[in-house]
């Protein structure tokens, strides 16, 4: 092994690591690999051989770290959590002065900070960036949310712009903000992300138990969506899971699949930061929770059990070409609710942390290589370009989508309601949309109730200053 030719090193060199590592390769810059078991850095190199690439295989950290030019560029693609810390504290006397370890997994922001604080002034540069496409996109061209600081941005931005996505012909990456910005947006990513799947599976229960349709049915309507308005990743995978058969018993395979969601924590982390600024992501929190009870499967079929005799009305939903647009329209009305959700959090978490996040940039690395890419996040892209931050449901021209749809996502969630079919993540964005439309909410009373039994004072809409009132005792 000849030592300090690699740009660039990576470190874990699982099914995300391992990618990414030949797609850097592939894109002319000469690798460094490390993993625990060492196996699997000699079998990358051997494939990236195959494409005139070239991956350093290391059997230690000490071989990894001498593979690597300085200032060395080391990414870690390791499981979220104590293993980065790990890695980092394995790393620390191996390097020097003006090396970067760069974390690409999908890291808590709150950690991205802390390592950030921790590494300052030890000479090391550390920058947390979120990346997204899964196994595929780390491979051929990932969506790439980077923070850290803004003056070792130049450093990366080559190789990170090389292997991103493009959307026709511009790299699907950018420096967001500083420390955690990158991967706070990636959390944020993944909100939207869970979000916009439990939209279109409710939208897949209306169809399957509402309409009584078989799963080949519903791929050639959601291929036929894919044409339009909701165009995107996400409906393209379901039309072709819906049309997957099982090659042993030739039945729909999502029909064999259980009912049971995994989750690794991303939304999760969106939702309780969400919460934490105030700023309600409600069908972000519908998703998760979904997934939640998606995962207490006996306890579901007790449940089921104990309202077996519960009478629902049936026949609500109709299967010609209106009620199936009324669905699209419905689902389409309810992702610009969700994606206006997952703007404002990152919006409010901008003003919170200093970050300055460029919203229109971030729909625009959005557009390719991401598991939310869509059309519809370059309309985005050109609403939060205006400069001023507003809530997505406010900007003109979602004004009109939303006005023009809101009625199928009030029907279908009123129809979902009558049949006994649940729909949280579409009912959360209706009742969103018309909360946030109202002038006049009713926390008017809730702040009369803290202020009874707790005098936590309100304001009035006559006078200013902060009031406490006398009420009767209770
Ligand atoms: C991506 C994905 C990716 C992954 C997450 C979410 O952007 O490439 O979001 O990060 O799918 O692990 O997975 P869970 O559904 O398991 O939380």
């Amino acid at each position: 092994m000849t030592s300090e030719q690699a740009e660039i090193g990576v470190v874990g060199l699982g099914t995300m690591g391992a990618n990414l590592a030949l797609n850097i390769a592939e894109k002319g810059f000469v690798t460094a690999g490390y993993n625990r078991t060492h196996e699997k850095a000699f079998e990358l190199a051997e494939e990236a051989r195959g494409f005139g690439g070239t991956i350093v295989p290391a059997k230690t950290l000490e071989e990894f770290v001498a593979a690597l030019k300085a200032p060395r560029v080391i990414v870690l693609m390791v499981p979220a959590g104590t293993i980065v810390d790990d890695q980092i504290a394995a790393l620390r006397p191996l390097l020097s002065d003006g090396d970067i370890v760069v974390d690409a997994g999908n890291a808590d922001f709150n950690d991205t900070v802390r390592r950030t604080r921790e590494l300052e002034g030890s000479g090391l540069h550390f920058v947390g960036i979120g990346v997204s496409g899964g196994e595929l996109g780390a491979r051929h061209g990932p969506s790439i949310m980077a923070g850290g600081p803004a003056e070792i941005y130049p450093r990366l931005q080559p190789i990170l712009e090389a292997i991103s996505a493009k959307y026709e012909g511009s790299p699907c990456v950018a420096h967001l903000g500083t420390d955690g910005a990158g991967h706070f947006v990636k959390t944020i990513h993944n909100g939207i992300e869970y979000a916009d799947m439990q939209m279109i599976a409710e939208i897949y229960g209306i169809m399957r138990d509402g309409l009584g349709l078989e799963a080949g049915a519903m791929a050639d309507i959601f291929a036929e969506w894919n044409k339009g308005g909701l165009s995107s990743y996400l409906v393209e995978i379901t039309a072709v899971n819906l049309a997957e058969k099982d090659p042993e018993t030739g039945q729909p395979l999502v029909d064999l699949i259980t009912d049971e969601a995994g989750q690794k924590g991303t939304g999760r982390w969106a939702v309780i930061e969400a919460q934490k600024l105030g700023a309600g992501a409600t069908t972000l929190e519908a998703a998760v929770s979904a997934r939640g009870v998606s995962s207490r499967r006996g306890e579901r079929a007790r449940a089921a059990e104990a309202y077996a005799g519960l009478a629902a009305t049936s026949g609500q939903f109709s299967g010609d070409k209106a009620g199936i647009a009324e669905l699209e329209q419905a689902l389409e009305t309810a992702k610009i609710i969700a994606y206006a959700q997952g703007f404002a959090v990152m919006d409010a978490a901008s003003k919170e942390f200093g970050w300055n996040l460029p919203l229109g940039e971030i729909a625009r690395i959005w557009r390719a290589g991401c598991i939310i890419r869509s059309r519809f996040l370059d309309d985005i892209a050109s609403v939060t370009d205006s400069g001023e931050t507003v809530n997505l449901l406010v900007a003109p021209d979602f004004v009109s989508r939303v006005s023009a749809g809101e009625g199928a996502l009030r029907k279908v969630v009123a129809k979902a309601a009558l049949s006994g079919l649940p729909v949280p993540a579409l009912s959360a964005a209706l009742a969103y949309f018309d909360d946030y439309r109202r002038a006049r909410g009713t926390t008017n009373l809730t702040q009369a109730q803290r202020d009874l039994f707790g005098a936590h004072t309100f304001h009035r809409l006559d006078r200013e200053g902060t009031f406490h009132h006398r009420w009767p005792a209770v």
